[in-house]
């Protein structure tokens, strides 16, 4: 696909993605045993090529669901408020579930999933993102697994997207001049 390098340049090559994503599934493999169950849920849809990726280097007895989230009432001046627009159709009960997202910025819908999520009560609730812009964060979330901290800067390809185009991009673009 064509990249306008005046506007974004490399950030992560697709070698170096493949790294952050071996050391995310390592650090899952070492909390959780071959025969525990675990549900991977993926947050629509940043996170489907890092879920497509991730899973195939777990070693637990894994199942994967997907959920999306919108804002409400945005606008320039406030955020709004989280909603679900799909929830997940697999039981949370006696399962390590572990919401997987590409990246995350001011944690406002990561919060609400995570809130949501422990009144489910499954087994035990985690967090796993490839990125993390720590630096932008307006709510108090975090991950317990981490691929990269990144600074506070717009970035699309391997999932990520520019008003929906780039996604597919198997590399990671920063946008040279935001404004
Ligand atoms: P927040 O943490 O609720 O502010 O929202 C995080 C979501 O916004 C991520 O899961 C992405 O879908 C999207 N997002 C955040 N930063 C970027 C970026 O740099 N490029 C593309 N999407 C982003
Ligand atoms: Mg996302």
């Amino acid at each position: 696909m064509f990249i306008d390098e005046r506007q974004f340049k490399e950030y992560m090559t697709p070698e170096e993605i493949r790294g952050v994503i071996k050391n995310l599934a390592e650090q899952i493999n070492r909390d959780h045993g071959v025969d525990e169950k675990v549900l991977l849920v993926g947050v629509l849809k940043g996170a489907i090529v890092v879920m497509a990726d991730l899973v195939r280097q777990l070693h637990s007895d894994v199942r994967v669901d997907f959920v999306r989230t919108a804002s409400v009432g945005k606008s320039k001046t406030s955020a709004g408020t989280v909603c679900l627009v799909k929830d997940i159709s697999i039981d949370v009960c006696d399962t390590h579930v572990i919401i997987v997202e590409e990246i995350i910025d001011s944690g406002r819908a990561l919060k609400f999933l995570y809130d949501r999520f422990k009144s489910a009560k499954p087994k035990s609730l985690k967090v796993a993102t490839m990125m993390d812009k720590r630096e932008k964060r307006l709510v108090d979330v975090g991950a317990d697994y981490v691929g990269k901290i990144v600074d506070d800067q717009f970035l699309i390809g391997y999932g990520l997207d520019l008003e929906e185009k780039c996604r597919n991009l198997p590399g990671i673009y920063s946008l040279r001049y935001p404004n």
